[in-house]
C-alpha cells in the first residue's frame, strides 16, 4: 500500500506533468508539497475548473503554511456538503448565470391555470370536519422548522424562534410549536381505541447562525417538555459566494486564505432530511406527513389540523397551504404550469413573474381579481404538507437536491459584473418542479388572520409598508395573536368588544383584548365550542390567559385581567363579574436602548396594573 507521503507525490507528479497547470498556478505549485494527497486532489479540481485565482497571493512554503492547509480544510466541506461537489456548484453556477445575463425567463413556453385546492372558512362544517379528520392524522405526522435563516430584514441580534411569540405570557415561538405539538400529539392519540403512545417528531433545520443558540435554549427549556429524542436537529451549509459571471469563488475580504459563504436557502431541507436518514427512519416508523413550517408565524398552529385534514381526504402528495391573496399583491401565488411540451408542475410563482406571465399568454389584463374580490392564485404561505411515502420516493431519484437559482446585483446594465458576490440560492416551495405530472400536488386556502402573521420586518421598513398593504413586524406578528384569539372565541359566542386602532413604532395595528391561550386548551374549533358556555362577554381592555386544558368559560364577563392556571386533570369552571384595571399596553419607542430589544421592536411594552389570577 502506498504512504500517504507517496501517493501525495504521486499526486503531484501527475499535476506537474500538465504543463498547463505548472503555468497558471505557479504559487500553488510551490507550496503544493505541504498538502495531503486529498487536498491536491482538491486543488486540481479547482484548477481544472479555472480557480487559478484563489492561489495568486500565496506566498513561498514557511509563510502561511497552516492558513494554507485551512484554506484546504474549508475547500473540502464545501465540497463534501454540496450534491455533487463544488464541480457542479460551479458548472450549474455558470448556467445559471449565463441564463441571468441572457435575461432568459425561467418560465418560457410554460402557460399558467389555476389548480385544484380548497377553500376553507374558519369554523364552517367542511372546516370542522376536515379539523377532526386532521387530528386523527396528527399521530402519523412528523414537523419540520426550518430556522436556519439569518433574519436580516429583522435585525434582531438573538435566533427568532427566541422570541416572544406575544407578550402577554411572553412564551418564545419555539415554545409555542413545541406546545402545539405535544397538543396534537395527546389530542390525536386520544383518538385512538386504548391510547397510542407516539411521539410525533420534531426536525429543525439550523445553520452556522443560529444551530448553538437553539441548542441551547432547547436545553435550558428541557425541550420544553418534549422528550430530547423527540427533537433533531439538522444543520445546513452555507455555499461559496461567486465574484463573476464565470463563476468564480470569492475570497472572504477579511480573509485571503478563505472562501466567502452565504445561506444557500431553505430548500436545503429536503436534501438535509434525506442524507440524514431521518426521512428514511420515519417512514419505517410508520408516519405518513411532513409539514414543513417557518420560524415566526405565531398563527400557523390553527391551520395545520384543517390542512392535514385535507391531505389526507384529497390524498395530496404535495399539500401547499395558502391566503387569499389580492391580485398584484406582493406574495407569490400558487400556480399550475403546463409546458408546450407536455409538462406540468404545480408550483409558487412569485408575484412579480405571474402578472407578466399571465399577459404573454392570452390574459391582457394579467393578474386580476374575480369575482371573490381576490385573485385566483392564492397566495403561498410557504407551510408544505407533504405525503412521506411519494416524497421518499422522489429523493431517491433526487438526492433532495432542489432547483436552484441566482440573483446577482449587477453594477451596470452591461450585467458583466456585480455590486457584491452573489451565490445558488433554493428554496424549499420549488420541492414540486421536479415531480411526474400523475403527482398529485395542492393547496388549501385559509383565513389570513387564522394563518398567517409572519415577523421579518423591523421597525423602520415596517412604518414604511405600504397602507393597506401587511406589516409583518413584531407589532403586527402579536396583534395577530390577540385578533385570531378574540375572532375564534367571537365564532364560539363569547361577546367580544370591537377593537382599537393605535400607532406602535409607526404602524397603525387593531388592538384587540388581549386573549391568549396554551394550545391544549383549544386544539380545533370543536374543542373550544365544547368549553365555552352560557353568556360570556370580554371587553377590549381586557387581557384573558388560559393555562390549563380544561378549562370552561361560563357566563364570564370581563373586563380587566383574568389570568387562569389548571392543570391537565381537573375542570374548572371559571365565570361571573371580573372586573379590575387590568394589564395596560404602554408605548416604547424602538429607538430607546434603555428596553429590552425584544419589547423595542413591537413598540410597546405590557404594564401589570392589576388582576385576578385564579391557580387550582
Ligand atoms: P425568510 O424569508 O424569513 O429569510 O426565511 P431569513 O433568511 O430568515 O430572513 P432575511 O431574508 O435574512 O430577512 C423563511 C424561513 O426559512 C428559514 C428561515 O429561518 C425562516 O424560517 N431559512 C431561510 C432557513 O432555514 N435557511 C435559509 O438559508 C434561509
Amino acid at each position: 500500500m502506498a504512504t500517504p507521503a507517496a501517493s501525495a507525490a504521486e499526486e503531484l507528479s501527475k499535476l506537474t506533468i500538465d504543463a498547463k497547470w505548472v503555468s497558471s498556478a505557479p504559487n500553488l505549485k510551490k507550496n503544493l508539497h505541504l498538502l495531503s494527497p486529498q487536498q491536491v486532489s482538491l486543488a486540481k479540481m479547482l484548477l481544472e475548473t479555472d480557480q487559478t485565482h484563489l492561489f495568486q497571493h500565496w506566498p513561498e512554503p514557511g509563510t502561511d503554511d497552516g492558513e494554507k492547509r485551512a484554506f484546504f480544510d474549508q475547500i473540502s466541506r464545501l465540497n463534501d456538503s454540496y450534491p455533487g461537489g463544488l464541480i457542479t456548484y460551479i458548472k450549474t453556477a455558470r448556467e445559471l448565470l449565463a441564463d441571468s445575463k441572457a435575461g432568459k425567463n425561467p418560465f418560457d413556453g410554460f402557460t399558467p391555470s389555476v389548480p385544484s385546492g380548497e377553500v376553507l372558512k374558519f369554523g364552517d362544517d367542511n372546516f370542522v370536519q376536515y379539523e377532526l379528520n386532521g387530528i386523527k392524522e396528527a399521530k402519523d405526522a412528523a414537523f419540520v422548522l426550518v430556522a436556519g435563516g439569518l433574519g436580516e430584514r429583522l435585525g434582531y441580534n438573538g435566533i427568532k424562534v427566541a422570541l416572544p411569540r406575544e407578550t402577554t405570557t411572553g412564551t418564545c415561538f419555539l415554545q409555542h410549536y413545541i406546545d402545539s405539538i405535544l397538543a396534537l400529539q395527546d389530542a390525536s392519540c386520544s383518538l385512538v381505541e386504548g391510547g397510542c403512545q407516539r411521539k410525533i417528531p420534531l426536525a429543525i433545520m439550523t445553520s452556522d447562525d443560529t444551530h448553538e443558540r437553539t441548542l441551547e435554549l432547547l436545553e435550558k427549556n428541557y425541550y420544553f417538555g418534549m422528550t430530547a429524542s423527540q427533537v433533531k436537529l439538522l444543520k445546513q451549509e452555507k455555499v461559496a459566494c461567486l465574484d463573476d459571471n464565470d463563476a468564480r469563488l470569492a475570497l472572504d475580504p477579511k480573509n485571503k486564505y478563505s472562501i466567502q459563504t452565504k445561506p444557500h436557502g431553505h430548500g436545503d431541507v429536503h436534501s438535509l432530511l434525506y442524507s440524514s436518514g431521518l426521512l428514511n427512519e420515519w417512514r419505517d416508523a410508520g408516519l405518513k406527513w411532513v409539514l414543513f413550517f417557518q420560524d415566526t408565524n405565531g398563527l400557523l398552529f390553527q391551520a395545520i389540523p384543517a390542512s392535514l385534514g385535507v391531505s389526507a381526504a384529497k390524498q395530496y402528495d404535495v399539500n401547499s397551504l395558502a391566503v387569499p391573496r389580492k391580485a398584484k399583491e406582493a406574495i407569490g401565488g400558487i400556480t399550475k404550469l403546463t409546458h408546450s411540451d407536455g409538462r406540468t408542475m404545480v408550483i409558487n410563482v412569485e408575484y412579480n413573474q405571474l402578472d407578466p406571465l399571465l399577459r404573454a399568454t392570452g390574459y391582457p389584463d394579467g393578474d386580476v381579481n374575480s369575482e371573490t374580490g381576490y385573485s385566483p392564485f392564492p397566495g403561498n404561505i410557504n407551510q408544505l404538507i407533504l405525503a412521506v411515502g411519494p416524497y421518499l420516493e422522489e429523493l431517491k431519484k433526487t438526492g433532495g437536491s432542489i432547483k436552484e437559482f441566482v440573483n446577482p446585483k449587477y453594477k451596470d446594465s452591461t450585467k458583466t459584473s456585480f455590486k457584491s458576490s452573489t451565490r445558488l440560492e433554493c428554496m424549499m416551495q420549488d420541492y414540486p418542479k421536479t415531480l411526474p405530472p400523475t403527482a398529485r400536488v395542492g393547496f388549501t386556502v385559509m383565513d389570513i388572520w387564522l394563518a398567517y402573521a409572519p415577523v421579518k420586518n423591523n421597525p423602520e421598513d415596517a412604518a414604511k409598508v405600504p397602507k393597506g398593504n401587511p406589516y409583518h413586524s413584531a407589532t403586527s406578528g402579536e396583534m395577530a395573536i390577540y385578533r385570531a384569539s378574540s375572532l375564534i372565541l367571537r365564532k364560539a359566542g363569547v361577546k367580544i368588544d370591537d377593537p382599537i386602532t393605535e400607532v406602535f413604532n409607526g404602524q397603525e395595528v387593531e388592538v384587540w383584548p388581549r386573549i391568549t391561550w396554551k394550545p391544549k386548551w383549544g386544539v380545533s374549533f370543536t374543542d373550544i365550542t365544547s368549553k365555552i358556555k352560557g353568556n360570556n362577554s370580554i371587553s377590549q381592555k381586557s387581557t384573558l390567559v388560559i393555562n390549563g386544558s380544561k378549562v370552561v368559560l361560563e357566563d364570564l364577563s370581563l373586563n380587566g385581567t383574568l389570568v387562569i392556571n389548571s392543570n391537565d386533570v381537573a375542570e374548572v369552571k371559571v365565570g361571573g363579574v371580573v372586573e379590575n384595571k387590568g394589564w395596560t399596553l404602554e408605548k416604547v419607542d424602538y429607538k430607546d436602548t434603555s428596553a429590552p430589544e425584544e419589547i423595542r421592536i413591537r413598540g410597546f411594552k405590557i404594564n401589570r396594573i392589576e388582576q385576578l389570577e385564579k391557580t387550582n
